[in-house]
């Protein structure tokens, strides 16, 4: 299958495309998408047999659920059987925007989009082409990240391309995506809502609105030891080729031992590679060393993470040195993606 690119200026939206790419889903295709979190790979929300295609093309275990992408708020009510006050509350509060909601699902969305749950996981985007594009397709678009299951997710076309040309007829180009990193799930079937996976929009944003907000305890510990409520978070995820390990405590601490490592294992005769910030990176002397953004605005750091994570993939590294972030609102987003992919390596100095 040949795989065409189409540009697009999300302030200047070509429909002649959104409605081709539109046409693609309602007759059951795949179009990889931009949104403001990371890319999509798109389906018609309401055919089994499109969503098998996801999966096949991802490469995707079929029990780990999808989240339907609405345009319209009237539109919960076809996706979600119960819609109780705390959604309405936080959609009037965060939709469109990078805030997915658990809910208990309407019979007519098939199985195969919610991984056989009586819950599924809905969501309105902010990024007007992906809204152009719901609406052209139909109105209800299932979309993964547009990654091949395992890798970090797709920050900007060519990620998307890297992993699933000659998979899907069309990827709309948009440009590099704003926020670099998943929504937030909260689980609204819980009787005290449930973050399932930490993003942008953060616990206390949660709180201000709808009171008290508790993090799936799965987050909290290494993957293996709890069952993650969000199927998808018990896999490994966002994993570079190499080994990471992450580096946590006391910056100065932090970089010494950083260079310390790096030295061991290049006189082993490993390929080295350290995540720095634009505070640190020149205190290193050797490896491949790469700047994740700026310590003093968190959002730079979700923004690079998974490009810095493709780029070690692109280099011959054998083990990349990380250092940690403060587990406070979007830190604590970037810390869990951090873990995944490091498999929960992790080195504390004091
Ligand atoms: O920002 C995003 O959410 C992006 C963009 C494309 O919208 N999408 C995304 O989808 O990250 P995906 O499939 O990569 O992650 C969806 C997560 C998975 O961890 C999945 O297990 C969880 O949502 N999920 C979906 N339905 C669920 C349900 N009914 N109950 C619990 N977790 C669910
Ligand atoms: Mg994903």
């Amino acid at each position: 299958m040949k795989t065409t690119i189409v540009k697009m200026d999300e302030d200047n939206i070509d429909f002649k495309n959104i409605m081709q790419a539109g046409e693609i889903i309602r007759q059951g295709g795949l179009v990889a998408f931009p949104t403001e979190t990371v890319y999509g790979l798109g389906a018609d929300a309401y055919n089994a047999k499109a969503a098998e295609k996801i999966y096949a093309a991802k490469g995707r275990p079929s029990d780990n659920p999808l989240i339907v992408h609405i345009c319209y708020m009237q539109d919960l009510e076809q996706i979600a059987a119960y819609v109780p006050k705390e959604a309405k509350l936080l959609a009037k509060a965060f939709w469109p925007g990078p805030l997915t909601m658990i809910l208990r699902k309407q019979k007519q969305v098939p199985d195969e989009i919610t991984g056989g749950m009586d819950t599924v996981a809905v969501r309105m985007p902010s990024n007007e082409i992906a809204l152009a594009l719901i609406r052209a397709g139909g109105g209800f678009v299932a979309a993964p990240s547009a990654n091949t299951s395992g890798r970090p997710s797709p920050t900007n076309a060519a990620h998307v391309y890297e992993d699933l040309q000659g998979r899907i007829p069309m990827i709309i180009d948009g440009g590099q995506v704003g926020i670099g990193i998943e929504s937030t799930i909260i689980d609204l079937t819980e009787t005290v809502p449930m973050v399932l996976r930490p993003g942008y929009i953060t616990m206390e944003m949660l709180q201000n609105v709808i009171g008290t907000v508790t993090c799936d305890p799965a987050l909290l510990t290494e993957a293996s030891i709890k069952k993650p409520k969000a199927p998808g978070m018990k896999y490994k995820h966002y994993a570079p080729k190499a080994q990471m390990v992450l580096v946590e405590g006391d910056t100065s601490q932090v970089i010494s031992k950083i260079k310390e490592l790096a030295k061991q294992a290049a006189l082993n005769g490993k390929q080295v590679g350290i995540i720095g910030t634009k505070e640190t990176i020149d205190c290193y002397e050797q490896g491949l060393v790469l700047s994740v953004g700026e310590r003093q605005d968190e959002e730079t750091i979700a923004h690079n993470l998974y490009k810095i994570l493709r780029e070690f993939d692109k280099s011959d590294v054998d083990i990349i040195y990380a250092e940690c972030f403060f587990q406070l609102q979007m830190g604590r987003a970037i810390m869990n993606r951090m873990l995944k992919a490091a498999g929960h390596q992790i080195i504390q100095v004091t």
